[in-house]
């Protein structure tokens, strides 16, 4: 989906749990309301329980004490006030409990919903987004960012409310008391909030500084652990534990910095808090004695205006913080806006086993990159082995990448057709669970080796997992691991040779059956005999998939139907091994060169 403006994403966040921020807004509006009537209880009480002055009260107020027993009974059972003080302090309580409880849920809510939206979204991302942004970017945003959007609804925004709610109704208690007085606390206010607003919103830099020195610190431990055997091997530890200090300690001096300003600012503030205390304490003591208002009065207006001090500083900083939201929004929104995969409207998911062809592809992978493919021809005999031969960067991977749709051939670029139909018409997931790729480069996932194997499959039958890794030759190698196929892989497990993996990979392609399988590259990490091995055993099989090849080893392909030399994007040359042999080019130099008695 796209999202029109930042409201709009912001609004979609809230689905299913706008009720939650409302129920939170209430309570805490109630905390404020709460909060601000026991200065009022305290002032009559001083008044007119204790004193003899006369307090305006409200009709039903006024009936309330004369149905108990008038001023006389409230003189003679004092604590019944307290009681009252209590029960107020009680609810306050109560609602207090109910804005966090309220609040937490909302937040918590809103963040998981970010987070999935988010998380689904990247999944169905295209290859080539994931190749142009950086993992640990896309971390961050997710991490954060959300983190940042999250404070903005739960922290800021209804902190912003009650703040504000509480200082109409003070000052509005407050003017009803004296106004001159409540125009001389009501002074310092903006001047309060600007300061700590333009503080933070300076100091905001600073943070963002600490920030990315943190990420650069972790970023140096991270390369030593994962590389730890590197700097090892290189004895560069002195040379690693020096390079991490020297980031340590400018790290520690840009805290050290932070911190003297904040301390600066929260002893200034605290000044600019005390003189306007002192101001009201002060003028309203020579008010009282000179009879403007009554000792009650000081009493509960000195209460709400020491009530405002703390919440009065903080608005300065949630403002500040607010304002910034709006970087972490649009960082989140540049990934859900960013368009995922689509597939045709009508597909037609034409059977695979047919034959693969290739009809005038050319291919770059846009941006600055040259052309990678250049106007490639082929067709590969449906149940038939096709090898492909090329030195590093011919562009055998990405000839596969755009079988597989990892990539899309532009319209004028050529086509694939699969028994005649384009893939472009077929659906990806149809395409891709029936298309099977080792890749070059495998990658395991933390759990026991079985379940790597079975990854893509969601019930196998050990047997099965078995069959296949006997397939890849690779039984007996997991036989030797202590829990044999319950051996755990991955970052905490064992850790598997580059060949091992290769024939991990391999089992888990086999284990799906597709139509057509390919070897990228999966067999450079192992030796001959085993490469000699697993050939045989794929040769022995059954069912007639169509199988493609990639090597740089002649002896890995030379038995294929169809053998294709690439070069630079091109085919060079094609053909059976004798017949590429006899051509005497390309294939043929590199078969001299790879000793041919290994074969
Ligand atoms: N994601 C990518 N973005 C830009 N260029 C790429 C990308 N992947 C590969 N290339 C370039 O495309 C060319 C072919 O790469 P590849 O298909 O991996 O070759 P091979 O598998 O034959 O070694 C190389 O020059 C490589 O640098
Ligand atoms: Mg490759």
């Amino acid at each position: 989906m796209k999202f029109k403006n930042r409201r709009a994403m912001l609004w979609h966040f809230l689905k299913g749990n706008k009720r939650f921020f409302v129920l939170s807004i209430l309570f805490s509006g109630l905390v404020s309301l709460l909060d601000l009537i026991n200065p009022k209880i305290i002032g009559f009480t001083v008044d007119s329980v204790i004193g003899t002055e006369e307090t305006a009260l409200s009709p039903y107020l006024e009936s309330l004490i004369l149905q108990i027993g008038g001023l006389p009974y409230l003189k003679q059972h004092i604590f019944s006030i307290a009681l009252v003080v209590l029960f107020v302090a009680f609810l306050a309580a109560l609602c207090r409990f109910l804005f966090r409880l309220f609040n937490s849920m909302a937040a918590e809510k809103l963040i998981k919903r970010m987070r999935d939206l988010l998380y689904e979204h990247i999944i169905y991302l295209p290859f080539s987004w994931h190749n142009q942004n950086q993992t640990g970017d896309i971390i961050q945003r997710c991490t954060s960012d959300v983190e940042v959007i999250k404070n903005f609804f739960a922290e800021h925004l209804t902190n912003l409310l009650r703040v504000v709610l509480l200082i109409v109704l003070a000052v509005y208690f407050m003017s009803g008391i004296h106004v001159g007085l409540t125009v001389l606390s009501a002074a310092f206010i903006p001047v309060i909030v600007g300061y700590s607003f333009l503080f933070h919103h300076r100091i905001g830099e600073s943070f963002r500084k600490v920030d990315i020195m943190e990420g650069q610190l972790s970023a140096v431990a991270q390369e030593n652990l994962t590389g730890v055997r590197v700097v090892r091997a290189f004895g560069r530890e002195a040379y690693e534990k020096d390079r991490f200090e020297e980031m340590n300690q400018k790290y520690m001096n840009t805290w050290i910095h932070l911190m003297k300003l904040l301390s600066a600012f929260w002893a200034s503030g605290d000044l600019i808090g005390g003189l306007q205390v002192m101001l009201v304490v002060a003028v309203g003591a020579v008010l009282t004695i000179r009879g403007a208002i009554t000792t009650g009065e000081y009493i509960a207006f000195v209460s709400y205006n020491a009530m405002l001090t703390w919440p009065v500083r903080m608005l300065g900083r949630v403002i500040s913080e607010m304002s910034k939201a709006g970087i972490s929004i649009d960082r989140i929104a540049y990934i859900l806006n960013s368009p995922v995969e689509e597939d045709p409207e009508e597909p037609v998911n034409a059977p695979l086993d047919q034959d693969i062809c290739f009809d005038h592809v050319s291919f770059s992978y846009g941006g600055e990159s040259p052309e990678v493919l250049k106007d490639i021809s082929f067709t590969i005999k449906a149940g038939s082995t096709v090898g492909i031969l090329g030195g590093t960067g011919s562009g055998k991977s990405t000839l596969m990448y755009l079988l597989d749709r990892l990539y899309n051939i532009e319209p004028d670029e050529g086509k694939i057709t699969i028994g005649g139909v384009d893939i472009a018409q077929m659906d990806r997931r149809y395409l891709r669970e029936h298309i099977g790729m080792v890749l070059q480069e495998p990658y395991l996932f933390s759990g026991t080796v079985a379940d790597n194997i079975a990854i893509t499959q969601e019930s196998t039958e050990m047997a099965e997992v078995r069959a296949a890794a006997k397939i890849a030759a690779l039984d007996e190698a997991i036989g030797k691991f202590g829990k044999g196929y319950e051996t755990y892989v991955g970052e905490r497990g064992v850790t598997l040779s580059g060949g091992q993996k290769q024939r991990v990979a391999i089992a888990q392609m086999l284990i799906r059956k597709p139509e057509i399988m390919i070897f990228d590259d999966s067999l450079s990490a192992v030796d001959a005999e085993t490469d000699a091995k697993i050939r045989k055993a794929l040769g022995e099989r059954t069912d007639q998939a169509t199988v493609i090849l990639i090597a740089h080893r002649i002896t890995t392909l030379m038995k294929a139907d169809n053998i294709i030399v690439l070069d630079h994007g091109r085919i060079a040359e094609s053909g059976t091994h004798e017949e590429l042999l006899s051509r005497n080019g390309f294939y043929r130099r590199i078969y001299d060169l790879q000793s041919p008695e290994e074969a």
